[in-house]
């Protein structure tokens, strides 16, 4: 296969918002085409950058008494954590506030300026005296000018849907200080795209999708009008060469901050490189800038342009737009705070078809689908074969018998249908696909019934498990651009330490297989609780006792705190096979120690043996009135519970505790001296 050099972007988020789930619907699934034209060989390239320019940056920093630059450093690392904690990989994350960005634009607009395509207008604008600035259209409200609607915003009105020049408004307001803005006339730059009529006619069909192209393409009935590219100073921007006091409206130096993110890279040859592919990941509303002025601009300046542009809908949670009073606008940071970063990008991929069809997170049904098909469908071929391999058969792999081979010949057979969904982007088929697969592996698993036979043929067994296991290894290279760090885990399983597409061609035998390390675990609609209600903001006008109870309700919930709140009744019959998940190992207890301010908390600190310290909040202080007492005793605990973060700390497994309802018990602690870290199973 010829090896492809591809360069790939996201949209520029703004420096002064927070990442939330609407934008990663974006990042994450460029992430996913990026990794995968990674894992096929191609040179591709995931470039991309804070968008650092415009009004709201100015004025937000201006509000925290900060400088702007000061704002932008702070956001830009917040976001690369956020992106870095959902493995999304950039390999450059760059700024629009740059010298390269700045030299650029410089160049983009003077050969702009040359090619006769800028012109100058006057225009009346809202100037605000109090602020010493022109009002940009959302900052400035008013009556409006058709329906007579109050409090719109300066470009279109939300009751009516007509759209307006701000200086149309009645009784116009500026919003950042409530004072009445007065009527200036203003000289501003136009970029024209008139002449480019026929040029951006024929291109926009070959560089969308027809849903797209065919929206598109209403406007060019009549002659296209001219975008206006320059702000008056206060402004936060660059300053437009020859015209003091005028800056670069921040959609100019935006799209161009793509090439010198590239630039900044080292690899600024790729974007005029004849035999390199361009693609612009995007949502559907910016596909203007992104399919119009922005190939325009291209053009003038005798840059290539992309070879596509990909554009996805909005997301929608619980079949609505997101509310913050409803706590479905939720940040990067809060989802990470609850629920693992795996299950959202598991999620994303199952629902992403490639369409600009909004997309919609269905809180019970992501629960539901992480649960059923990437734990229990998924991962439990790595958990029940690897843990029996490992347990009864000393972790060896033998050699696949004919049925086997017959397995890993299916897998194989659909690695040209996945790829091809992952090069159109249907993640949704790849989805699919793999989980047709993993069902065949557990078919074999189960008509195999390892869990009988390594009763009585102990080589029978690891003729099966090394089928099941070698299924489960190629299943995790066509997940690998979902779900990275799952795939790593799952690839040093098998002692190894790079995986290529290529590499389901490889059959894993007569090797010995790495500790079994836990892949993923069950979600909790709980933690999906304990995330909306973080993600609630109480409207400004309603009752604060609605809102309080929410919060505290999940408070209680997510803590962790109760495991005795009150007398138990039994708990419902679990299957042998839930039981065998548990790890459940001794530990050596260091330090035990009060929690303050808590009735219920024990905090532990164990010497685990071979996995090291381990720090557990345990809800058992009641039943020790000296729990110093319990320091140097041995205890059975669970060592691959996932890690819980409670409001005093992360917990790190679970310590077994037993007794009758009601009446005190103890911890469980084991007979003979098993030693810290030693298998208690
Ligand atoms: O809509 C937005 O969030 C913009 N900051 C996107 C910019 S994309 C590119 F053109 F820079
Ligand atoms: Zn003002």
């Amino acid at each position: 296969m010829e090896k492809r050099k591809i360069v790939v972007t996201s949209a520029l988020p703004y420096a002064n918002g927070d990442i939330h789930l609407g934008h990663l619907v974006e990042y994450i699934q460029t992430d996913f085409w990026v990794r995968f034209q990674k894992l096929r060989g191609h040179d591709c390239l995931y470039i991309c950058a804070d968008d650092t320019h415009g009004t709201p940056i100015m004025i937000r920093a201006r509000k925290e008494g900060i400088t702007p630059e000061e704002l932008i450093a702070r956001s830009h690392a917040i976001h690369l954590k956020d992106f870095t904690d959902f493995q999304v990989k950039f390999d450059n994350y760059y700024s629009t506030n740059s010298p390269e960005n700045k030299e650029l634009s410089e160049q983009f607009f003077k050969a702009m300026e040359k090619s006769g395509a800028i012109t100058k207008k006057t225009t009346p604008q809202l100037y605000c005296e109090h602020c010493h600035m022109f009002l940009p259209d959302r900052f400035v409200k008013g009556t409006c000018p058709k329906c007579g609607a109050p409090n719109q915003y300066g470009d279109s009105c939300d009751k009516c849907g007509s759209t307006y020049g701000a200086e149309e408004l009645g009784s116009p307001v500026c919003t950042t200080c409530g004072g009445t803005p007065v009527v200036k006339d203003a000289e501003h730059l136009y970029f024209e795209l008139e002449p480019q009529h026929d040029y951006l006619e024929k291109w926009i069909p070959g560089h969308t999708t027809s849903d797209v192209s065919n929206k598109l393409l209403e406007w060019f009935k009549e002659p296209l009008r001219g975008w206006c590219i320059s702000r008056d100073a206060p402004y936060f921007g660059f300053e437009i060469p020859g015209y003091k006091d005028k800056f670069f409206y921040v959609w100019v130096d935006a799209p161009i901050g793509y090439i010198a993110s590239l630039k900044n890279f080292g690899r600024f040859d790729l974007w005029n490189d004849p035999t390199a592919e361009l693609y612009h990941f995007i949502g559907k509303d910016i596909i203007r800038f992104h399919c119009l002025f922005w190939p325009g601009m291209l053009n003038t300046v005798g840059f290539k342009g992309p070879n596509k542009v990909f554009v996805h809908g909005f997301l929608t949670v619980n079949g609505e737009k997101m509310s913050k009073s409803k706590g479905t606008f939720v940040n990067a940071r809060t989802y990470l705070d609850n629920l693992p970063a795996d299950a959202l990008r598991y999620y994303y991929a199952a629902k992403l078809g490639g369409t600009v069809d909004d997309m919609d997170l269905n809180l019970s049904d992501f629960v539901q689908r992480v649960n059923s098909d990437l734990v229990g469908k998924i991962t439990n071929i790595a958990s029940r074969g690897g843990q029996m391999l490992q347990k009864k058969l000393a972790g060896q792999l033998g050699t696949m018998d004919e049925e086997g081979k017959a397995l890993i010949g299916k897998c194989r057979a659909a690695s040209e249908t996945i790829a091809k969904f992952y090069e159109d982007r249907r993640f949704n088929q790849v989805v699919v696909e793999i989980c047709k697969l993993a069902d065949a592996a557990n078919e074999y698993f189960d008509k195999r019934e390892p869990w009988k036979t390594v009763k009585v043929d102990l080589e029978a067994t690891r003729t099966s498990l090394t089928a099941a296991l070698n299924a489960f290894r190629i299943i995790a290279i066509y997940l690998k651009p979902i779900l990275p760090v799952y795939a790593d885990k799952a690839m040093k399983l098998f002692g190894e330490t790079e995986w290529t597409w290529e590499s389901i061609d490889t059959a894993i035998e007569n090797a010995k297989m790495g500790d079994y390390e836990y892949l993923a675990s069950r979600i909790d609609s709980k933690q999906v609780d304990a995330m909306i209600s973080a993600a609630t903001v109480k409207p400004a006008d309603s009752g604060e006792v609605a809102h309080e109870s929410r919060a505290s309700k999940n408070k209680v919930k997510g803590e962790g705190e109760g495991e005795q709140r009150n007398i138990p009744p039994l708990k419902p019959e679990i299957a042998f096979p839930d039981f065998e998940k548990l790890d459940l190992r001794v530990g050596k207890v260091e330090a035990c120690e009060i929690v303050p301010k808590s009735s219920k908390l024990l905090k532990f600190t164990l010497d685990a043996g071979s996995l090291g310290k381990r720090t557990i909040f345990s809800g058992i202080r009641g039943q020790y009135e000296k729990p110093e007492e319990l320091i140097g005793k041995e205890v059975v605990f669970v060592a691959n519970l996932a890690p819980r973060k409670m409001s005093v700390g992360i917990s790190e497994g679970m310590i077994l505790y037993a007794g009758e309802p009601g009446k005190s018990g103890g911890v469980l602690s084991p007979l003979s001296e098993a030693g810290a870290g030693t298998p208690a199973t």
